[in-house]
């Protein structure tokens, strides 16, 4: 029988199609040993939340020690085992060492790459700071692809494992506000699927998660609308779906699946055009 929701099903699933989105048959097992970087706050806190229970060892990562502990604590208030490592994702090297000292002690089945800085040039100057751009490269893009091989060649000895990278929707189109930022995630979005074709003969899932704005602090420094705003909670809830169901790549909410079909169909011309007109800014900082 036909039913109302089978025009809107058929919708989504020819765009899924289009955007290249198709799964592995085999789902993931349960993740019980989890890795989660940007744990402190955020998307990632969200994540630590949800999975956090009886029998679940959970490492968090971040930077700020007190956001880190407050993070910690909730979680082993839900019954998980938690540990909290400090760690500067700039520093790419430590950050591998890290991961290797974590995974000796905690072999993860789950690795979730998601810290992450967003940067834009301010309306006042010219170009965006070279300094920013080098540190977005490395916190984006660099650590979190060494990472992954660093998780994926640990993984693989065991029989696998799964891991997501978070990069952003943002990186479906050129930015002329924020080309560091974008070019970070379109970096990271190249070595997902990469990755994943070669990954996954190994036993190894890798999905690569695109969000529009998520309702954090990361969003909260914009100056300007963030449409499609969904909560981090919303957010984390996605994710761990498309890690259960070894999707790809996941761009969410909806609305930014169909803004990247416009913008792979639109010419050049005139979406340079486009984005030529489109302005942004944002607050510096707190750390
Ligand atoms: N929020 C959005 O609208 C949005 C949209 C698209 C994509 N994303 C992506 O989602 C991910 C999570 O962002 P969020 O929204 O949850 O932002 P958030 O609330 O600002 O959290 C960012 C997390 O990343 C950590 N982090 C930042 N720089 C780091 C560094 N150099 N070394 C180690 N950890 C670092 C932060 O740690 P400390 O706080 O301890 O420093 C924090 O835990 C990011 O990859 C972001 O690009 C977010």
């Amino acid at each position: 029988m036909r039913t109302r929701r089978q025009p809107l099903r058929r919708a989504r699933h020819i765009l899924t199609r289009l955007t290249g989105s198709t799964r592995n048959r085999d789902s993931a097992p349960v993740p019980r040993k989890i890795l989660i970087t940007g744990a402190s706050g955020g998307i990632g806190k969200a994540l630590a939340l949800r999975y956090a229970g009886p029998g679940k060892t959970l490492v968090l990562w971040g930077r700020n020690a007190t956001r880190l502990e407050d993070a910690a604590a909730a979680c082993r208030q839900r019954g998980a085992r938690v540990h909290i490592r400090e760690t500067d994702l700039a520093n790419g090297h430590a950050a591998l060492r890290a991961y290797r000292e974590d995974d000796t002690a905690t072999p993860f089945d789950t690795v979730i790459l998601c810290a992450g800085l967003s940067d834009m040039k301010r309306m006042a100057d010219k170009t965006e700071r070279p300094e920013t751009v080098l540190e977005l490269g490395l916190v984006n893009y660099a650590t979190p692809a060494a990472l992954t091989m660093a998780a994926a060649d640990r993984m693989q000895q065991r029989g696998g494992g799964s891991i997501a990278l978070i990069g952003s929707a943002g990186a479906n189109h050129d930015l002329p506000f924020a080309a560091g930022y974008g070019g970070s995630k379109a970096g990271l979005a190249r070595f997902a699927s990469s990755a994943r074709i070669a990954l996954a003969p190994l036993g190894v899932r890798l999905t690569l998660i695109a969000p529009g704005f998520v309702d954090t602090a990361m969003s909260r420094r914009i100056v300007g609308p963030t449409p499609f705003l969904i909560t981090a909670d919303a957010a984390a809830s996605r994710i761990i779906t498309a890690l259960k169901r070894d999707l790809p790549e996941v761009v969410f909410p909806w609305p930014f699946l169909v803004l990247r079909l416009i913008d792979r169909l639109t010419p050049r011309p005139l979406r340079e055009a486009v984005m030529r007109r489109i302005s942004a800014d944002q607050r510096p900082r707190e750390h």
